[in-house]
């Protein structure tokens, strides 16, 4: 991970391969660079060279006259509408184009942005985790790593007085973005090797650095606590389920916790109700909101947040086989509903069911839940925004705003009672798909038969993998979504 650092620094004094100078649109550029550039940068200000679009980018060599090799002009749009998102994504920009242009060392200074609604140590957090998102990669299966331009290896946050305040912006964004990195490594790895045992093998070493209880319960166990639904999703695959209990009790001693569960489906075939070939290697990602839940409780323990935490993550393959479970057949849940499994591909809330009743027994004061969970979800909100449902109005604020804050939005959806008529099952206490229409509802309705505390759940199907145009520090593949938004949920809830 690329190395942030703070120096106080006159402006034109600033060493680097690249400086990155962020502007709003028709802002012009600092005066102490533009006269030792002889009027340059505000000549391309006036000519529209350069108009301060959101991240749009000018790379200017300084020919000697500043210690600086290159400025590099970066937009940040129109000032009205900055948030500490644009900055994330600006400074993400201006991280990968010094990588492009060959720079090892960048610099930058975002001390003119702060201000009573945006603190320097929120800003330095944003702009540092933007920038050590952009230069994520996962090549660690490649003979010879592709070359993406030059490595860039530090960044200095040039400062004026706020330099402590930076300083400990860009230190959560340190330990944040390291958890991040693990959620997007464990998400990009092939089905092959992040099997349930070695996503709990991972939990469990990387719960050891930071201080975390981590315990995995085997297949014998979970079949004593009962959880029929959870099992029957594992049967079809010769991998062992394994179910995650990681524990970070840091609050007062009574305290009732907070529990977040992660859905860590290793790979889903659909099982008998086996999905069509086309994209199916995606369903790798199918574990993204388990490797959230991990990310988030390490994250957690390094910043030493002072809350009581729980992180639950049941973890299973969906396989066809003669051992698989078939439509028709009839599971019975921890808390004793019965189930009625019409779609074998419908299986994430099916382990999902028993990890949350699983968190009963912690009498939570809140439970929150990340799944890849259903297409509608994407049908509905295409991948810019996260699908929100919840029992308790406060607790979905509370998520939706941490993910306003982190850049990773969520929009609300209704959880009307009307939507049980749909999952209605003749046979057993309820069935795991409804019709046609509303499929992401439906999903959320049948879990929250399984809920008696307030409870938010997050649907990141759109969200969880693929780059997307507009937010450049979204690296190909898994994009670690949730970490950075459970981690602010966690510290204000
Ligand atoms: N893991 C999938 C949901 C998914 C689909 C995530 C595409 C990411 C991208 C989930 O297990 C699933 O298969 N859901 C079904 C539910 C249906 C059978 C009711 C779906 O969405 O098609
Ligand atoms: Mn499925
Ligand atoms: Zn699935």
């Amino acid at each position: 991970m690329i190395k942030l650092s703070v120096k106080s620094f006159k402006l034109a004094d600033v060493k680097a391969d690249v400086f990155a100078v962020f502007l709003f649109e028709g802002e012009n550029p600092p005066k102490e660079l533009d006269s030792k550039l002889g009027g340059y940068l505000s000549s391309l200000v006036k000519g529209k060279k350069f108009s301060g679009k959101k991240l749009s980018v000018r790379q200017v060599d300084t020919l000697g006259k500043l210690k600086a090799e290159c400025v590099l002009l970066v937009g940040l749009g129109k000032k009205e509408d900055f948030s500490a998102e644009v900055l994330r994504a600006a400074s993400a920009k201006a991280a990968t184009s010094a990588r492009s242009a060959r720079g090892t060392a960048m610099a930058l200074s975002i001390g003119a942005l702060s201000s009573k609604k945006h603190t320097a140590e929120d800003l330095a957090q944003a702009a540092g985790e933007g920038i050590i998102l952009s230069l994520y990669k996962f090549d660690q299966y490649k003979k010879k790593p592709e070359e993406n331009g030059a490595e860039l290896r530090s960044v200095v946050f040039a400062c004026g007085d706020e330099k402590a305040e930076t300083a400990s912006g860009l230190d959560s964004a340190e330990k944040i973005c390291r958890a991040v990195y693990l959620a997007r490594d464990l998400g990009n790895h092939p089905g092959n090797t992040a099997t349930p045992t070695f996503l709990a093998s991972n939990a469990q070493r990387e719960c050891r650095k930071v201080g975390v209880k981590c315990r995995v319960l085997e297949k014998r166990e979970i079949e004593k606590l009962g959880m029929g639904s959870f099992l029957a999703v594992a049967r079809g695959s010769a991998e062992p389920p394994k179910f995650i209990i990681m524990e970070y009790l840091n609050g007062r001693k009574n305290e009732k916790p907070i529990v977040l569960v992660g859905k860590g489906l290793t790979f889903d075939t659909g099982g008998i109700s086996i999905k069509p070939s086309g994209n199916m290697e995606d369903m790798k990602f199918d574990m993204s909101g388990g490797g959230a839940v991990i990310g988030a409780m390490v994250a957690a323990a390094s910043l030493k947040i002072k809350k009581n935490i729980v992180g639950l993550v049941p973890c299973t393959e969906n396989m066809p086989g003669g051992r698989a479970i078939k439509p028709g057949d009839l599971a019975r849940s921890m808390v004793g509903l019965t189930v009625e499994i019409i779609n074998t591909d419908a299986e994430g809330r099916l382990i999902l069911a028993d990890a949350l009743g699983y968190a009963k027994k912690y009498k939570p004061r809140a439970v929150v839940d990340l799944a890849t969970l259903t297409g509608a979800c994407m049908v509905a909100l295409g991948t810019h925004a996260s699908g929100l449902f919840g029992t308790d109005q406060k607790l979905v604020d509370a998520v939706r705003a941490a993910g306003e804050n982190a850049g990773e939005r969520c929009w609300q959806l209704p959880l009307w009672e009307e939507y049980d008529e749909q999952i209605k099952s003749s046979v057993a206490d309820v069935k795991n798909v409804g019709d046609r229409y509303g499929g992401a509802i439906t999903a959320a309705a049948f879990l929250k038969k399984f809920t008696d505390y307030p409870w938010a759940h997050i649907d990141i199907a759109g969200t969880a993998y693929g780059a997307k145009p507009g937010a450049p520090y979204l690296t190909a593949g898994s994009a670690g979504i949730g970490v950075r938004l459970l981690v602010g949920f966690l510290k204000s809830f």
